[in-house]
């Protein structure tokens, strides 16, 4: 469709750090020389990059964060409509499980990534993280550790475990190590998202490419707000550490293991 081709154009190739897709290569284990692997772990990459973007999309839009800044660029419904925005978005979420779906992949794989990322995107996942992030919001409840916690682990967490554990299940790793990464990944997306909180309260627009300050602003539940600028950073230095000792527990492989070390101080050092 011409009509919708040009929003899902232009919030495809926005750039972005595409974290999902890289964590998901990591787990998988593809040694970067076997382009063979590559290319049946990519249309899974760009399956979890395209619920990403259309979650940033809608995330963005009036009636949710109401952006006009994503990625250096205008958001979508600023360079184009609401109603571009909203059908792009419907489409990326749509065209994520056809992706899958279609993959040169035995059908029982297929049906389990399909699983795994229809559970963490939908509703007991991201799309509930993000309904209860904006109903805390509406309502100006009462802020508490257990419901940041919960936000963050469904609107972000639950992608970045999803990324981990469909990494894991393309090399047919047993049930018990899924779950494995797949915790990991909920560790690491949470790690992430307290840091991207921290942002929104110390970074610049230039830098990030979105608008800051918006969190407090809109009254959102955030780190920074629960527990103050300086208790949420040592959470993230004391969560760096906890994930640097999670990390020597995974099963992977010794030529793998150096990334993995690196991984939590990496997403941590945004901060600084
Ligand atoms: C932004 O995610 C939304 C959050 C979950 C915090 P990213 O910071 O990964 O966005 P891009 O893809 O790099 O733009
Ligand atoms: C967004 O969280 C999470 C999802 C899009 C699922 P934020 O609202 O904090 O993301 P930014 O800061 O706008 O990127
Ligand atoms: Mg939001
Ligand atoms: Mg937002
Ligand atoms: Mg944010």
């Amino acid at each position: 469709m011409p009509e919708l081709a040009r929003s899902m154009d232009y919030v495809l190739s926005g750039g972005g750090k595409r974290l999902r897709p890289a964590l998901l290569f990591l787990c998988a284990e593809v040694n970067p020389d076997h382009f063979k692997d590559q290319n049946l772990l990519l249309p899974a990459a760009f399956a979890l990059e395209a619920i990403h973007t259309y979650s940033l999309v809608h995330d963005d839009l009036p009636a949710m964060d109401n952006d006009d800044l994503r990625r250096g660029r205008p958001t979508c419904h600023v360079a184009f409509s609401e109603w571009e925005a909203i059908l792009a978005g419907d489409a990326l979420n749509t065209l994520a499980f056809e992706t899958l779906a279609s993959l040169d992949a035995a059908a029982e794989l297929r049906l389990d990534l399909i699983r795994m990322l229809a559970g963490s995107a939908g509703h007991q996942g991201m799309v509930a993280g993000q309904a209860l992030d904006l109903f805390y919001e509406k309502n100006h409840l009462s802020p508490t550790e257990e419901l940041l916690y919960r936000i963050h682990r469904k609107k972000t967490g639950a992608l970045f475990a999803a990324a981990a554990g469909m990494g894991a299940l393309f090399r047919a790793c047993p049930e018990g190590q899924v779950s494995q990464f797949f915790s990991i990944g909920m560790q690491l997306g949470q790690l992430f998202q307290w840091v991207d909180d921290l942002l929104d309260a110390t970074s610049t627009s230039e830098d990030l490419g979105k608008t800051i300050g918006k969190d407090a602003k809109a009254g959102k539940l955030s780190a920074p707000l629960l527990m103050g600028l300086a208790r949420a950073e040592a959470h993230v230095r004391t969560e760096e550490k906890n994930l640097q000792k999670a990390v020597e527990q995974l099963p992977v492989s010794p030529r793998f293991l150096p990334l993995w070390r690196e991984l939590p101080s990496f997403l941590g050092n945004r901060l600084r």
